[in-house]
C-alpha cells in the first residue's frame, strides 16, 4: 500500500494548476444517463472516485471513451443493467447520484444502501423523500433501495435539510419528469450550478440553481452535449492551506475565487496576504498566523471539506481557536494523529479547541478520510523532520497527484510502496 514521506520545513513557491472539481465532476458523469445521446465532459479530474464512477456507469451498459480534446466522452444508449452494487457504493458514496438520473429515464433503479461511513451516518432519506414526491414508489430488498415509478411527475419538495446530492439527484430526475419540480431549501454549493449547467447545454428546463429554490422544467427528453467541469474550489482551499502553514509565495491558476469567499476570509483574519484574479490567486505567507475560529455550514458558509486542514494550520498559529463541525458527526478522526505530530487539541462533541503550539514533529500517521489525509499533508509540510502518511488510498479519492503538485512548488514529498 503506498505511502507518503514528507520532510516538513521548507516554504512552498512557484504556481500550481488547480483540477476539476470532483463533487461536481462525479454529479454530471451520471448525468450521462439521461440521455441516449454522447455527453462530453471536459476538465475531469484523474481520482480513484472517477474511476470508481465510471466502472459503475460502464457496468450499467454506458460506453466510455476519450475525445480528442482529452474530454470523457458517455453515451448511455442501451442501459443494461439499473444497479449501483454494495461493493462500489461503499467504497463511494456519490455513486448514489445514479438513483435519480436511473428512476427519471427507465424507471427503475436499484442502489445499495451505503451503509455506515467513517464520518458519519450520511442516510439518504431526502433523496427518497423526493423521489416519492415525484411518485416513484421504494422498497428495501436485501439492502438495496429499489425505486420504481412510470414517468416521474413535478412536484413541489421542501428539504428538511441541506444536501448537496439530495439536491442533484432530484435536480436531475426532475429534468425528465412531467411538469414543473419545485426544489425548496436547496444546497447553494457551486457544484449544483455547474451541474444545472451541464443539463441545460442537454436541454434541461432550470432556474434557480445556486439559490435555495430551484425550479425544473420537466422535458420530454435530453440530448447530447458538451461540459467543462469547474475548478476543485476543495483542492484550491488545500493547497492556499499549505502555503499559509509553511510560509511561501504560491500562484494558483485555473481556480474559481468566487466559490471560496469564507476560505479566502478565513486566511486573510490570519494575516496571510491573498490577491486575486477572474481565475489565479496569489497566496503570500511570511511571520506568524493567528488562529482563527471555524464553525462548518453549508455554502456559502465555511465548508465542512476544509475543516480537517484549518485544524491542522491552527494547531501551529498563534492563541487558541476553536473549530465547530456542524455538517458530520463523527469528522474528527485527524485529531488523533495532529496529536502525534505535537499539535494540543481537546475534543468535545462536535467542537475541538486547538492551542496554537510552536511547531510539530515528523511521526508515522494514518489517513482516515479523504479531508483528514489532506489535514496530515499540510501537518506533514510543517512538522520538523520526517512523517510518513500511511493509507494514503483515501487521498487519491480526492485529491490528483498531490505529492507531484507538492514537489514542483519545493516540498520534499515523496510516494513510496
Ligand atoms: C457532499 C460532498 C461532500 C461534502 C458534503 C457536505 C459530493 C460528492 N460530496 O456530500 O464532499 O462533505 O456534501 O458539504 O458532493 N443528510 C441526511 N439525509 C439525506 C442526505 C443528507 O440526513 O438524505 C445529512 C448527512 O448525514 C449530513 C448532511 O445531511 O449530515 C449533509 O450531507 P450531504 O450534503 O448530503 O453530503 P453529500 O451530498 O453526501
Amino acid at each position: 500500500m503506498d505511502k507518503l514521506v514528507i520532510e516538513g520545513g521548507v516554504p512552498l513557491s512557484g504556481t500550481v494548476t488547480i483540477s476539476g472539481a470532483k463533487n461536481a465532476a462525479l454529479p454530471i458523469l451520471t448525468a450521462a444517463l439521461l440521455t441516449g445521446e454522447a455527453l462530453i465532459v471536459e476538465n475531469v479530474p484523474h481520482l480513484r472516485d472517477v474511476s470508481t464512477m465510471l466502472n459503475l456507469l460502464m457496468q450499467m451498459g454506458v460506453t466510455t471513451s476519450l475525445d480528442e480534446k482529452g474530454g470523457v466522452e458517455l453515451r448511455a444508449e442501451k442501459i443494461t443493467d439499473p444497479v449501483a452494487p454494495y461493493e462500489l457504493v461503499k467504497t463511494m458514496r456519490a455513486s448514489v447520484l445514479v438513483l435519480g438520473p436511473l428512476v427519471a429515464r427507465l424507471g427503475e433503479a436499484r442502489v445499495s444502501l451505503p451503509g455506515g461511513c467513517a464520518i458519519g451516518l450520511r442516510p439518504v432519506d431526502q433523496h427518497l423523500k423526493g423521489l416519492q414526491a415525484m411518485g416513484a414508489t421504494i422498497a428495501m430488498e436485501e439492502g438495496y433501495m429499489i425505486a420504481r415509478a412510470g414517468r416521474l411527475k413535478g412536484a413541489r419538495i421542501c428539504m428538511d435539510l441541506v444536501t448537496v446530492t439530495g439536491t442533484e439527484n432530484l435536480m436531475m430526475a426532475a429534468t425528465l419528469a412531467d411538469g414543473v419540480t419545485v426544489i425548496e431549501n436547496a444546497a447553494r454549493e457551486p457544484e449544483v450550478p455547474d451541474l444545472a449547467a451541464c443539463l441545460t447545454a442537454m436541454g434541461a428546463k432550470i432556474s434557480g440553481a445556486g439559490t435555495d429554490v430551484i425550479t425544473v422544467e420537466g422535458v420530454e427528453r435530453l440530448h447530447g452535449a458538451r461540459h467543462s467541469v469547474m475548478p476543485d474550489r476543495i483542492e484550491t482551499g488545500t493547497f492556499l492551506v499549505a502555503v499559509a502553514a509553511t510560509g511561501g509565495d504560491v500562484r494558483l491558476t485555473g481556480v474559481r475565487p468566487d466559490t471560496l469567499d469564507a476560505v479566502l476570509g478565513k486566511l486573510r483574519e490570519m494575516g496571510v496576504s491573498i490577491e486575486t484574479g477572474s481565475d489565479w490567486i496569489q497566496v503570500r505567507a511570511n511571520g506568524a498566523k493567528k488562529a482563527v475560529n471555524v464553525r462548518t455550514a453549508p455554502y456559502p458558509a465555511f465548508p465542512t471539506d476544509m475543516q480537517a486542514q484549518f485544524m491542522a494550520l491552527n494547531s501551529v498559529a498563534q492563541g487558541a481557536s476553536r473549530v465547530v463541525e456542524t455538517i458530520f458527526e463523527n469528522r474528527f478522526m485527524h485529531v488523533q494523529e495532529l496529536q502525534r505530530l505535537g499539535a494540543n487539541i481537546e475534543v468535545e462533541g462536535n467542537t475541538a479547541v486547538i492551542k496554537g503550539v510552536a511547531g510539530l514533529n515528523g511521526a508515522t500517521v494514518m489517513a482516515t478520510d479523504l479531508r483528514a489525509s489532506a489535514s496530515l499533508v499540510v501537518a506533514g509540510l510543517i512538522a520538523r523532520g520526517k512523517t510518513t502518511i500511511e493509507r494514503i488510498y483515501h487521498l487519491d479519492r480526492g485529491y490528483e497527484r498531490i505529492e507531484e503538485k507538492l514537489s514542483k512548488l519545493g516540498a520534499r514529498i515523496r510516494r513510496v510502496n
